[in-house]
């Protein structure tokens, strides 16, 4: 149990195919007060999301679930009121909320840009700055940033130069946030993932991803639990000594 009773917030957690979601299910698994976030989450998803991992795990859990469009400074200070309403504590946040497109530069417009900003990059902004608040009080806490390959790479893959502008972004602030809250006791992190078999490679046709497959030095796209296993890392105790590292889940995609 490497998170045994730690409140972690998973923002981007709908699907049951995404990143969040298996990083509460392995959250949940390791002791901690999972609460998901997303702006899809209602009664119903949340349902979902707590019988799906009661399947997994073969025991009934404790699993809150909120809505939050991260790309509001508003919905992130309610929604950290309504945790601490929960919880009385935030411990961590792993930031997965997130949207993509692969749009070309010379044909992205002034809204498709905001949308990208506002989400991915404002939205981590948000987000991070509502918990932190929390932390600065209490004097500790963790934050994982969900960032990508795109980031590094300059795009690509699937995402576009706006998505791999917003992600760099994200990698910029997460180190800030680093440097500027370690004397706190803070830490913040970022993962890298690329490639990891979620809703955002359903749109991928099928030739381009066994010509990116055959790329990937481990010959395969990584499973959500993957992404998930490093969130962990960075999450709990294990890396306590780690903070405004990049982590990449890449499959040796990006080896540098
Ligand atoms: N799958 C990959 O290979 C891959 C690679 C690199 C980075 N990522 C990043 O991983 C993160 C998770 O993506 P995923 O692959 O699990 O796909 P996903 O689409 O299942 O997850 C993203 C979630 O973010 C939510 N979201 C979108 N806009 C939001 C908003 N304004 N407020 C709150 N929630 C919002 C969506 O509803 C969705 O549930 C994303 O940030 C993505 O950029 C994924």
């Amino acid at each position: 149990m490497l998170l045994k009773d730690k409140v972690c917030v998973i923002a981007g957690a709908a699907s049951l195919r995404s990143i969040g979601y298996a990083t509460a299910e392995l959250f949940v698994e390791h002791g901690a007060k999972v609460v998901v976030t997303d702006l899809m989450m209602d009664e119903q998803v949340l349902a979902g999301i707590r019988s799906s991992i009661e399947s997994q795990l073969k025991r009934p859990v404790e699993i809150h679930g909120l809505r939050c469009d991260v790309s509001k400074a508003d919905d992130c200070d309610q929604l950290v009121r309504q945790v601490l309403d929960l919880h009385g504590t935030i411990d961590c946040l792993v930031n997965s909320a997130g949207i993509v497109k692969s749009t070309p530069l010379l044909d992205i417009g002034a809204q498709e840009l905001d949308l990208m900003f506002d989400v991915n990059l404002k939205g981590a902004f948000f987000l991070c700055q509502s918990v932190l608040r929390v932390f600065v009080e209490r004097r500790a806490g963790t934050i994982v940033n969900v960032a990508s390959l795109a980031a590094q790479r300059g795009g690509g893959l699937v995402g576009g130069p706006h998505y791999a502008a917003s992600k760099g972004g994200m990698l910029s602030l997460t180190r800030s946030i680093a440097r500027e809250f370690g004397p706190m006791g803070i830490r913040a992190n970022a993962i890298c993932p690329a490639m990891i078999d979620t809703p955002m490679l359903d749109g991928l046709p099928a030739d381009r991803l066994s010509g990116i497959i055959d790329a990937i030095p481990l010959k395969r796209t990584g499973t959500r639990r993957e992404a998930a296993g490093a969130c962990l890392f960075l999450a709990c105790e294990l890396s306590g000594f780690v903070t405004g590292a990049t982590l990449d889940v890449n499959g040796g995609t990006h080896i540098h």
